[in-house]
């Protein structure tokens, strides 16, 4: 069979280019239209890259219109019912379910390096208490690599698969830091006693005058969070992650790198701004009024944890995690969050049937309702992105690991569509 492909003509000097189309094992066709330049003397024109794919990857697989997410081929609904985070993190890195040696072998693994340096600790004394805490992971996590000289030769696979160890070994240790430190509370070291999520949940809460309730709803809850954000493809942390380390910075640097790109309300920001819009909201009275401000063209407030770039009908990730968030607030009984969820239940019932929703199909995404979740576990707002920068840490450094083991692997370097002044000469300050 003759391969598939598509001419782009030139009707300016009638040159044509016969591009390949490319075949994935699942989803859209990707034309490849490398020789444009050197053919037709032109590029792409794709700002916010909505139709380029920027790699290959073997990874994760997303279908927007069927609500469809894969890691490395199993559906997010199997993996959020059956597995656990560590066995997703396994599986992000290494393409297939670990044997119950392989298991044992990684979770081991990743407690022995969950310690953090007391160097690295000191480096908390310098923030400001009242510094938000996705700047305090962005500097600490960047630190990473001061300590790590000996073993950060990204050409060494062996090198690779330490620092991976290591971010996702850290990650919470890190995380729990940097609440304990906004908190005024000490610092709790991670315990060879618990599981990777146990443990974090310790990390977090952990108080000498108090006992901790580790009721398994919310172990459950804060396991199932993270298996939901460890990947999700090309966006726009883990495209950082990409072309951060397509220069070849260390590891460490491009997960900070993803961690300054997930803090913006488009992106992980978004559970965080979930939670202040509720609280704003204030009343389910107060709903139809705040849906009519979103429509309002002249008003520049969008519904938040409302519409996905890749997902037009559903999110997977939302219809697992709205389940959780109503066991979980039966469960823990919160009475300060049952207005705010209250209020989200009517948000969402009326912007699904509203026309303007309908029509851009804007459907709640995870974040909508990942904040009450993180909210009923007594995670304070301000840390709701660290959370997902937590469970991130996988994918990127999986995303940056497969792009490292390329054999062709070449800096990234988007061009552009100049549009400023056309060339002219120096004037002389006294002509001017
Ligand atoms: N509320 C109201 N209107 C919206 C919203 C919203 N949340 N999202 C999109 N629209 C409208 C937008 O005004 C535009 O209308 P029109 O065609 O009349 O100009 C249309 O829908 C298309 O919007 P867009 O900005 O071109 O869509 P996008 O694909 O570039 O943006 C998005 C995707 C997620 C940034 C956007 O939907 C948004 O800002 N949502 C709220 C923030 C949020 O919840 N982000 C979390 C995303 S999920 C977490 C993750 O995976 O990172």
């Amino acid at each position: 069979m003759m391969s598939r492909t598509v001419t782009i003509t030139d009707n300016a000097t009638g040159k044509t280019l016969e591009c390949p189309v490319l075949e994935g094992t699942h989803g859209q066709p990707v034309i490849d239209s490398r020789a444009l330049s050197t053919e037709l003397g032109m590029f792409n024109y794709d700002p916010a890259y909505v139709t380029t794919a920027s790699c290959t990857s073997k990874i994760t697989f997303i279908d927007g219109e069927k609500g469809i997410l894969l890691y490395r081929g199993y559906p997010i609904e199997q993996l959020a019912e059956n597995s656990s985070y560590i066995e997703v993190c396994y599986l992000l890195l290494n393409g297939e379910l670990p044997t119950p040696e392989q298991f044992t072998t990684f979770q081991k693994s990743l407690c022995n390096v969950s310690l953090l340096h007391e160097g690295l600790v000191n480096f908390y004394n310098g923030f400001r208490r009242d510094s938000h805490p996705m700047g305090m992971m962005v500097g600490v996590v960047g630190a990473l690599s001061s300590y790590y000289h000996k073993e950060l030769d990204i050409e060494d696979p062996a090198h690779r698969d330490l620092c991976a160890l290591r971010l996702i070994g850290k990650i919470p240790a890190i995380a729990a830091r940097t609440l304990r430190y906004k908190m005024g509370r000490y610092y709790v070291h991670p315990s060879y006693k618990y599981s990777y999520v146990e443990n974090f949940y310790h990390m977090l809460f952990h108080l000498p005058n108090r006992k901790l309730n580790m009721s398994p709803v919310a172990i459950k809850a804060l396991e199932i969070m993270l298996i939901l954000h460890a990947d999700h493809e090309q966006n726009a942390s883990t495209s950082t992650v990409r072309l951060a380390g397509s220069s070849q910075a260390n590891p460490y640097a491009c997960v900070a790198a993803g961690i300054a790109t997930l803090w913006g309300p488009a992106h992980g920001g978004a559970n965080e701004a979930v939670i202040k819009m509720l609280y704003e909201i204030g009343d389910v009275k107060n709903v139809p009024g705040y849906i009519e401000k979103v429509k309002d063209k002249n008003n520049h407030t969008r519904l938040m944890g409302f519409g996905h770039r890749v997902y037009k009908n559903f999110d997977p990730r939302a219809t697992i995690i709205r389940n959780i968030c109503h066991q979980l607030l039966q469960e823990l009984d919160n009475p300060e969050l049952k207005p705010i969820f209250e209020i989200a239940m009517e948000l969402e019932r009326i912007a699904l049937e509203d026309e303007y929703f309908i029509e851009r199909k804007l459907y709640p995404n995870v974040d909508f309702y990942s904040g009450i979740i993180l909210s009923s576990l007594g995670i304070p707002t301000e840390m709701f992105t660290v959370l997902f920068a937590v469970a991130r840490t996988a994918g990127w450094i999986a995303q940056w690991k497969e792009m490292m083991e390329e054999p062709n692997m070449r800096i990234g370097r988007p061009r552009q569509l100049y549009t400023g002044a056309a060339q002219r000469d120096y004037v002389a300050m006294d002509q001017r």
